[in-house]
């Protein structure tokens, strides 16, 4: 059902991300502890040596990408998005200020380039999957671009995140699934509409357990509030939330293909 174009997506990834309007995606990203918690993950759970592949999957501004790049230097580390202007920044500063060249920026629709990019030790896919028009097929390419052993780290809006952005759930009868749909949302290029899946835990944990992915841990991760505030005021000038008020947390699924008893 979502057909949202990708000139949308396009327009709405380029607006947000642009970092001289000193918003950021409402993402865990954005906050250094749980940006921390994300780059760490490899080193808890795997071997990182020469060879090793990361992808950051709808990498927005880079933020992630950089970072992984910088913590793991033997590691080979691929951002990729369909907006890729500020991960591209983000990337040539990488190179030029530490003369690595182990962060490569792709632009691009993720499903399109990732067959051509694979294989990967480790997928991240940070608030994305949700903008999949068909979350299993988004689930199968990604863990089709995987090696054998090989982890894929996600955040997604499941039934507890929902309430992030209440005023705008919608149910879809046909689909029996819920949304988020956004309409008109005033970008510098155009107004656009789209929306975004609410994924249940069983739905997604069974959309990766059909390529032999199981979890080995959730938890939730925290967003700045101020981040928050700023998309709510982007999805509807008028509204009267207070973030303050709400605290904008995640749920965060890492998902493994190995023997999780075994070595
Ligand atoms: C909500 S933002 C998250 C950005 C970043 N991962 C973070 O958490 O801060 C989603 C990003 O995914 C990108 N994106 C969504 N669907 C995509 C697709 N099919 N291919 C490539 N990029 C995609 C968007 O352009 C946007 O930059």
């Amino acid at each position: 059902m979502d057909d949202t174009p990708l000139a949308y997506r396009r327009a709405l990834a380029d607006y947000i991300t642009n970092p001289e309007r000193e918003t950021a995606w409402i993402s865990p990203i954005g906050l250094d502890e749980s940006l921390e918690y994300l780059v760490d993950l490899p080193d808890r759970y795997d071997t990182v040596d020469d060879g090793y592949r990361i992808a950051d999957l709808g990498s927005g501004d880079g933020t992630l990408t950089v970072a992984l790049a910088e913590a793991y230097p033997e590691a080979d580390v691929i951002g990729i998005d369909i907006a890729p202007r500020y991960l591209q920044d983000a990337v040539r500063d990488y190179r030029e200020n530490t003369g690595r060249s182990n962060a490569k920026a792709v632009g691009g629709d993720v499903y399109e380039v990732l067959p051509e990019l694979e294989p990967f030790d480790f997928i991240y896919a940070v608030n994305m999957l949700q903008d999949a028009s068909d979350f299993p097929a988004a689930v199968e390419t990604v863990a089709d671009a995987t090696r054998d052993d090989a982890y894929i780290g996600a955040t997604f809006t499941d039934e507890e995140a929902k309430y992030l952005f209440a005023d705008f759930l919608d149910y879809d009868e046909e689909e029996d699934a819920e949304y988020w749909k956004f309409e008109d949302i005033e970008t510098e290029e155009m107004a656009v509409s789209f929306k975004q899946r609410i994924i249940p835990e069983s739905e997604a944990v069974a959309a990766f357990g059909e390529y032999g992915f199981e979890p080995v841990d959730r938890t939730e991760l925290k967003a700045e509030k101020r981040y928050l505030q700023d998309a709510l005021n982007i999805l509807d000038p008028d509204n009267d939330i207070d973030a303050d008020e709400l605290e904008p947390s995640y749920p965060f699924y890492l998902f493994y293909s190995g023997d999780i008893n075994g070595e």
